[in-house]
């Protein structure tokens, strides 16, 4: 029998260590005991296996699972995701079977996590303490459900990177002052009140609308456990209790106010009179924007006969809040220059707004974003599609093709042709250039040569339209 004692600090890198040795000795899950942060007297225990460099191949999905699995609270989790280890090594299409109990089970721990982690971002409520540095220090009380602090740790340094911050969990804290440091969970902390509560009691009173209140919804968003933590919690119980005679005096003093703020926040943003970034930037219409820096509107003249679609923003344009200005960007740049296309006379812009990535170390990896993600951000293409009235949309790559058609299939078979989104609007189907940037050397010229042969066709079609074929 072993014992596996994890470190609470770095649990996924040394579960990875350890299962990796233990794999290569031959080590069957039934005969590793697991523990996280619970060094024990090992008496009867065997000696590990050394940690080497022993090839162990898995499949990319269950590196990706294990790493949201491991942080649930589920004491079995290490157990579960060695076992599965183990049987992946014979039957690596084991982790695309979403119904074997095994999988299902780890998926479902991955999902709960993630959703663990989406409220922790949400709800995590800074109060000002003092500071003795030169920056200003916020310090915050959570408790989530799983063991979150670690891999939640970089969304908070990214977004709140200007000031000195600390977050106190039971099981783990988080300092940031620059760098992120680890040590004990903690007891709930004597944290001052300040002004900060005030306001967001003002803001939730704000955003409060007692005619939607729905309380089963509003709980399941905002469960239970987490009120006591969140100052404008309080409030709850009374804004329920009164949400219906609050709502029939709404109901009286204006009958149809909801439904007609509606049109007209829509009507503003589709004339043009309120700016689509602004809004953009408070879009919560799926959870890519919790990690994101920043929406990345299209940009482009208004009036451009010639609209380009790209998948979403890289990690240079969520920093930069542009889109393709990365590497490729530049291919795209090139590709314009080459067929006389003068990139400032298009309107360029991504089926989706957000960088979807992963992180890996220091960096931050492409992830191709889901069929949910594509069509929730589909309402902003629509609009800006709706504001452009683009003679031709050219949209590069399959992503681009299932937000304006409903299909990105068979993406190379439809490159070159000319469909029409529902509304009418026709789409010149082509491939995203970072696709040029991925083909071997050898292949590219060819690939170079055809996308700006479908670029040439773009600005060819533009100028039969009697759109101003925008050359240089
Ligand atoms: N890829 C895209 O699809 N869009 C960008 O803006 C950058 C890279």
């Amino acid at each position: 029998m072993y014992h596996v004692d994890l470190p609470r600090i770095g649990t996924f890198e040394a579960w990875r260590g350890k299962a990796r040795a233990l794999r290569a000795a031959g080590v069957k899950s039934h005969e590793v005991l697991w523990t996280r942060g619970e060094p024990a007297g090992d008496l009867f225990a065997d000696s590990l296996p050394p940690e080497g460099d022993a090839p162990l191949t898995v499949p990319r999905g269950f590196l990706d699972l294990a790493r949201m699995a491991i942080w649930h609270s589920d004491p079995e989790r290490f157990a579960r995701l060695y076992a599965l280890l183990d049987v992946l090594q014979t039957d690596k299409r084991l982790i695309e079977d979403r119904a074997d109990p095994r999988v299902a089970r780890l998926n479902a721990m991955a999902k709960e996590v993630g959703r663990d982690k989406h409220k922790m971002t949400a709800f995590v409520r800074f109060r000002e303490v003092d500071s003795d540095g030169p920056r200003r220090r916020f310090a915050a009380w959570f408790e989530p459900s799983h063991f979150i602090m670690e891999p939640s740790a970089p969304f908070f340094a990214k977004r709140f990177g200007d000031m000195d911050w600390s977050i106190f969990t039971p099981d783990l804290s988080a300092h940031f002052d620059g760098t992120v440091r680890f040590d004990d969970g903690a007891a709930k902390p004597p944290l001052p009140e300040d002004a900060t509560e005030d306001l967001w009691r003002t803001y939730f009173r704000s955003i409060f609308n007692p005619a939607r209140v729905k309380v089963s919804a509003m709980q399941s968003e905002m469960p239970k456990k987490y009120w006591k933590n969140l100052p404008e919690a309080s409030l709850i119980p009374e804004m329920i209790a009164t949400a219906q005679a609050r709502a029939s005096a709404m109901a009286e003093a204006a009958p149809t106010m909801a439904p007609a703020r509606a049109a007209r926040v829509t009507e503003r943003l589709r004339s043009g009179q309120d700016r689509v970034e602004d809004a953009l930037g408070a879009c919560r219409r799926c959870a890519l924007w919790s990690s994101a820096t920043q929406a990345v509107p299209g940009e482009g003249p208004l009036d451009a006969p010639l609209m380009l679609v790209g998948e979403q923003p890289g990690d240079r344009e969520d920093l930069t809040g542009r889109p393709f200005v990365g590497p490729a960007g530049q291919v795209l740049d090139r590709a314009l220059e080459a067929v006389g296309l003068v990139r400032e006379a298009l309107y360029l812009t991504n089926a989706v707004k957000h960088f979807k990535f992963r992180p890996r170390g220091k960096a931050r990896i492409h992830q191709s974003p889901d069929r949910g993600e594509v069509m929730a951000c589909k309402w902003w293409l629509d609009l800006e599609v709706e504001r452009v009235r683009p003679k031709l949309i050219v949209a590069l790559g399959a992503t681009a093709l299932a937000s304006l058609i409903g299909t990105g299939q068979g993406l190379m078979k439809r490159r070159g042709t000319v469909e029409q989104t529902p509304e009418g609007v026709p789409v010149l189907v082509t491939v995203h250039p970072s696709y040029l940037l991925r083909l071997p050397d050898a292949a590219r010229p060819e690939a170079e040569a055809l996308f700006r042969a479908d670029l040439t066709l773009a600005r060819e079609r533009i100028g039969e339209m009697g759109g101003a074929a925008p050359r240089r």
